[in-house]
């Protein structure tokens, strides 16, 4: 797969404007609560959201949690969760400007988490089936992941027909890769429907999932 996959210019762009959209906003935190209400966060997790951009989801669980590590592999989408994290009280707050994929940069491979978590990031990652293995190898024993994306899309949902992405995701086949990575009980429901014009110029209703599951405690 290209690395195009990977590249932050596009987040870099946008990040200023990132939370002016009030449908992301809606989205983020029909997601957080999904989270919240699937994973029940306590005050004991160290946790980790892969893709955390602006902090759209992890502002809203970091008060749940012991900890969390902010991950995206774009920098100015982290610099404006910066200046939200400066301008609240919230202290158990890291961010870390890394590909989990990347070994040169992958300055987690040495911790683990309870929580796991994201946001409709993972279409923008090339091989999904590499990197639930990454994440399953991350998570303590007994540790839970939560993730939200879209079901299988049309393809038009993506403003650029170039950018690099999965076109949502069929729920039996990512059941099946979550399985192969060592997760278990995995669950899916439907966590918001995102309404937007499409490239087509069409008013669609994108369904967004939220799958959980857990890794075995042994
Ligand atoms: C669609 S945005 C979602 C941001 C945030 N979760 C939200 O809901 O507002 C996808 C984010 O994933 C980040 N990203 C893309 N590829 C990544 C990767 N390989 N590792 C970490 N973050 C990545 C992007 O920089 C961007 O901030």
């Amino acid at each position: 797969m290209p690395d195009t996959w990977n590249s932050p210019d596009k987040f870099n762009r946008e990040a200023s404007q990132w939370d002016d959209n009030p449908r992301r906003s809606a989205l983020a935190l029909a997601v957080a609560q999904a989270i919240i209400a699937s994973t029940r966060p306590t005050k004991t997790m160290r946790a980790l959201e892969f893709g955390c951009g602006t902090g759209l989801v992890t502002l809203e669980i970091a008060p749940l949690v012991g900890s969390v590590s902010a991950i995206d592999t774009s920098r100015e989408m982290l610099a404006v969760l910066q200046e939200k994290i400066r301008n609240s009280r919230l202290t158990n707050i890291e961010t870390k400007c890394i590909d989990l994929l990347s070994p040169l940069q992958n300055a987690a491979k040495e911790e683990s988490f309870d929580l796991i978590y994201s946001s409709m990031t993972l279409h923008h990652i090339a091989d999904t089936a590499e990197f639930l293995n990454h994440l399953s190898n991350l998570l303590a024993p007994g540790g839970i992941i939560a993730i939200a994306d879209l079901d299988k899309e049309d393809g038009l949902f993506h403003d650029d027909p170039l950018e690099k992405v999965h076109y949502g995701f069929d729920r039996e086949e990512l059941d099946a890769l979550f399985h192969a990575a060592g997760l278990q009980a995995v669950t899916f429901e439907t966590a918001y429907l995102f309404e937007k014009e499409n490239r087509a110029g069409k008013k669609t209703a994108y369904p967004v999932f939220l799958v959980t599951a857990k890794k075995a405690k042994s």
